[in-house]
């Protein structure tokens, strides 16, 4: 796949979690976007320290699990980051493993939304489990959908 300047695009899958599931939800994202012919890299949040850690994407997939009917302190600071970035036009996703409220993919989508004024897939990937009821098959398409955007970018 190729941007209109030819370039193949470049994906950033940022992850916030405590006990792996949303590493998992990640990777599997990240997968669905290599389907689509998109580059993706995945990385922890605690390894984004500053803005040159999240620049130079075409897009952005943004995921923490939901602690306390929030999502986890490192993704928020992440957020606050992000927003020094010009992310405005590029397109955006956000998910989170969860266990009954799964508040974090919402908010992140929302900020994404609102504040960075991304160009985002219909809505937040929220899932109990990355293996869970069709859960592997879901995150690949939410990364697949990811990947469409870019493509009619
Ligand atoms: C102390 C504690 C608080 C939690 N609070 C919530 C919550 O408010 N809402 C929710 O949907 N899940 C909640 N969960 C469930 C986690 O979101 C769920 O276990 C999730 O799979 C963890 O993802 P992770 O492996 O990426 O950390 C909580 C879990 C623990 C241990």
């Amino acid at each position: 796949m190729n941007m209109k300047d030819g370039k193949t695009p470049r994906t950033l899958v940022v992850y916030s979690t405590r006990t792996g599931q949303t590493q998992e939800i990640a990777e599997l994202i990240a997968e669905g976007i290599r389907f689509g012919g998109a580059e993706a890299d995945v990385k922890n949040v605690t390894g984004i320290k500053k803005e040159s850690d999240l620049a130079g994407y075409d897009a952005y997939v943004f995921g923490s699990a939901t602690y306390h009917g929030e999502m986890m302190q490192p993704m928020k600071t992440m957020l606050f980051l992000a927003e020094k970035l010009n992310l405005e036009g590029k397109a955006g996703g956000s998910f989170g493993a969860f266990g009954w409220s799964g508040e974090a993919p919402d908010r992140i989508f929302d900020t994404m939304a609102n504040i960075f004024k991304m160009n985002m897939v219909s809505g937040p990937l929220r899932l109990k489990s990355a293996s869970l009821g069709g859960g592997i098959k879901m995150a690949q398409d939410y990364g697949r959908e990811v990947g469409k955007i870019l493509s009619d970018t």
